[in-house]
């Protein structure tokens, strides 16, 4: 919305609340006075003659000065919806009445992970942030963006994006190949170089799929494997969602440590659902979720980062084991190689 009465306003308040107001007039090449003038005379002291050599007059001068104020107040109000400091989980209650164990904070950089049997209520947490629930889904949890409960308007506006989901099923139903899909996406966020991050996003998502594909091929063609790495990539390298929610990465044929490594790179706060119980140890807190509420939330310790790191090479061995059988190899199995954590000599 545009005010005139900012012209009546001394330029010195004007200019705190408003510092780009510097460079506005400096690309006019009019510097601003250091006393107490108002916006409207100062305006008026310029001579024609110089507001000519931009095609301005006085009338016009006034009138860009308030668009450019009135654009900007809007930009900054949208960057800061998007700007999350911290998402709050109020308890609701289990699929029994009882109330949750605590709320919760979650903070960007953070990586929390959701463990708990199949149909404890997983996938309900995550969707209950993802509408941001206010006591209107089964668990009756509310969520808090930065503290208090957000504009019923940002559920359903798709466009801000706040949430990027990296869902259980997944299936593409456009008609394009993948890299009409990469640049219809980057050139919808506005990217400068749209090329170069349309190649990074394809190279990742190659990465993390088992088997390759090619920027020719038709996102229906896509395998569920190489269609959840192209999201993942996606989300990594393109989408500006401060939050993102995973649902159990592990069943999708995807390498998923590589995977959430490429999606903790940034401040995010990443909420993954996990039936893998290491992976979950990759997490730097977890929500132990039974019959629908949250009962624990655990905090990983030293040692058990340190146990973790082990276990991996020994789930890596494993993992060439099953491998070689898959293959059609013979077994060849060393005890001592196996659980040093050195891999296997073949
Ligand atoms: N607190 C709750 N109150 C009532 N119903 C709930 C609650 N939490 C979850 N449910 C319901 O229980 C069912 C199973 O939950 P959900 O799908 O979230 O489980 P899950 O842990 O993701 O299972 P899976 O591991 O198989 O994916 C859903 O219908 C869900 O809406
Ligand atoms: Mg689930």
């Amino acid at each position: 919305m545009r005010s005139s009465a900012l012209l009546h306003q001394a330029l010195e308040a004007l200019v705190k609340e408003h510092p780009y107001l510097h460079d506005f007039f400096a690309a006019l090449d009019m510097d601003l006075p250091r006393d107490n003038s108002i916006l409207r005379e100062f305006i008026l002291s310029t001579p024609p003659e110089h507001l000519a050599r931009y095609s301005l007059t006085h009338e016009t001068l006034m009138e860009q000065v308030l668009d450019f104020i009135a654009g900007m107040v809007r930009f900054q109000a949208e960057e800061n919806e998007n700007n999350i400091r911290q998402v709050t989980i109020l308890a609701g209650h289990d699929k029994s009445g009882n109330k949750e164990a605590s709320d919760l904070v979650l903070c960007p950089g953070e990586v929390v992970c959701i463990v708990g049997p199949t149909g404890s209520g997983k996938s309900r947490l995550l969707a209950d942030i993802e509408c941001l629930a206010r006591a209107d889904t089964p668990s009756g949890r509310r969520i808090l963006l930065n503290g208090s409960l957000p504009d019923p308007a940002m559920r359903f506006s798709g466009e801000r994006q706040l949430v990027a989901q990296l869902s259980q099923n997944m299936n593409f139903v456009m008609d394009m190949t993948v890299e009409e899909f990469l640049n219809l996406h980057a050139e919808s966020r506005l990217i400068q170089d749209a090329p170069a991050r349309v190649r990074r996003i394809f190279e990742a998502a190659v990465g993390l799929a088992g088997e390759p594909f090619s920027l020719a091929t038709p996102v229906t063609a896509l395998s569920g494997g190489q269609s959840r790495a192209l999201m993942i990539a996606d989300v990594a390298f393109l989408s500006a969602s401060p939050i993102v929610l995973i649902d159990e990465i592990e069943n999708a044929g995807v390498d998923r440590r590589k995977a959430l490594a490429l999606l903790i790179r940034e401040e995010k706060i990443v909420l993954m659902a996990t039936h893998d119980p290491m992976l979950a140890l990759s997490g730097h807190r977890r929500i132990v979720i039974r019959n629908g509420g949250m009962v624990r939330i655990i905090q990983t310790s030293e040692a058990e980062k340190r146990a973790a790191a082990r276990l991996e090479v020994l789930d890596q061995n494993l993992g060439r084991l099953r491998d070689d059988l898959r293959q059609g190899r013979s077994l060849v199995f060393d005890p001592e190689h196996f659980l040093t954590g050195r891999p296997n000599p073949s």
